[in-house]
């Protein structure tokens, strides 16, 4: 039977984002005959009278496969269960936009924080929504991984490659930091990747001083120079003791403290020149890499599934390497952080890589 739906994406921007848009297109009004529209910045579309919506169709999703960002625009502002500008809360107006639209429901692109606002629309006031997981940050709950995370994980390793020789040209230590501010998971894949001698994650409160330690091994080895790599969220075990960890998009967090603070830590310790790169937001950008694609097209495609099946209230995930959903109700509203007792964890550990404790 023919359907109506809506897509958007919320929260930070991810690679692949565009593919999933694209899959969805392809899939369910390509093949399906069905129309989709597309929502612009999230659910901003549904209720400010300043966004948009526009119908998506094979013509104009000509080549998102490799477009990086969101043709739909984003924002990770705003709770439509919170009041806006006005005093208003944006839920019922939401509600009453897909009606209005004569939507069957929305397909939902976005990382925890996005499907618990469409957990909420759909029981609260009955929006139909099927959720697809998105973030660079790899941190949500049963899904192997979310798309994003792998061309983020492409971009760190490339950044420890290029300072790798630059390194070794100067004897130098470099610091580089990478997001995840309460799990990480780009640090660890990258610092794996990249060869780093020292991945210092949130969930591992680091002694300073045994980063010292791993650059003075070193150069007892006659390696003059030491790559780290710091997710930005990762604190030393003095500050572990003394304040709670940031969470989520705190306005009090300063991307690069936590690479500043090492350096200058390393500096006064010992008499070697040491650098710092913080990514940043170049993690987020460009063109998906090739699993990102793939894994964005999947998620796609089955997200259409659901739809067609009236599974409303699923997110699709990537289980074993098979594509499954699980309810909305399950996503979780804390980050998946690394379990201590990860393979990758032990792995790095046993590669003689120092995870600074
Ligand atoms: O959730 C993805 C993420 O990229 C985090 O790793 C990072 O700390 C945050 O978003 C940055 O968000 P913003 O776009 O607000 O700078």
């Amino acid at each position: 039977m023919s359907k109506r739906i809506g897509i958007l994406t919320g929260g930070g921007d991810a690679p692949g984002l565009n593919a999933v848009i694209r899959a969805i297109v392809k899939y369910g009004v390509g093949q399906k005959g069905w129309s989709v529209f597309g929502i612009e910045e999230a659910y901003n579309g549904l209720f400010k009278p300043t966004k948009r919506t526009w119908e998506l169709t094979p013509d104009n999703i000509g080549g998102l496969l490799t477009k990086g960002g969101t043709i739909l625009g984003t924002t990770n502002k705003g709770n439509p269960f919170e009041p806006d500008e006005n005093g208003e809360i944006p839920a019922p107006k939401i509600a009453q936009s897909v009606a209005d639209m004569q939507l069957d429901g929305l397909i939902s692109i976005g990382g925890d924080g996005s499907q618990t606002i469409a957990h909420r629309l759909m029981t609260e006031y009955g929006v139909p929504i099927v959720g697809v997981p998105k973030t660079i940050d790899n941190d949500l709950f049963h899904t192997d991984y979310t798309f994003g995370f792998w061309s983020a994980v492409d971009v760190a390793t490339d950044a420890l490659d290029r300072l790798h020789t630059t390194a070794e040209s100067h004897d130098r230590v470099m610091v580089l930091e990478v997001m995840g501010r309460t799990a990480g998971w780009i640090a660890l894949y990258a610092g794996l990747s990249g060869g780093a001698d020292c991945i210092l994650i949130p969930e591992i409160p680091y002694d300073p001083s045994a980063v010292i330690h791993k650059i003075m091994e070193r150069r007892g080895a006659g390696k003059h120079f030491t790559l780290v790599i710091v997710a930005e969220g990762a604190i030393s075990q003095e500050e572990a003791s003394e304040t709670l960890p940031l969470t989520g998009t705190s306005n009090k967090f300063v991307s690069g403290k936590a690479s500043h603070k090492l350096a200058d830590h390393i500096g006064d310790h010992l008499d070697v020149e040491c650098r710092v790169t913080v990514l940043g937001h170049l993690q987020r950008g460009g063109s998906p890499v090739a699993f990102d694609r793939f894994l964005a097209t999947r998620f796609g495609v089955h997200a259409v599934d659901l739809v067609e099946n009236e599974q409303w209230g699923e997110m699709v995930v990537l289980q074993n390497n098979q594509m499954t959903s699980i309810s909305l109700s399950e996503v979780a509203g804390t980050p998946r952080e690394i379990p201590l007792d990860h393979e990758l964890i032990q792995t790095a550990r046993k590669a003689g890589v120092s995870l600074g404790d």
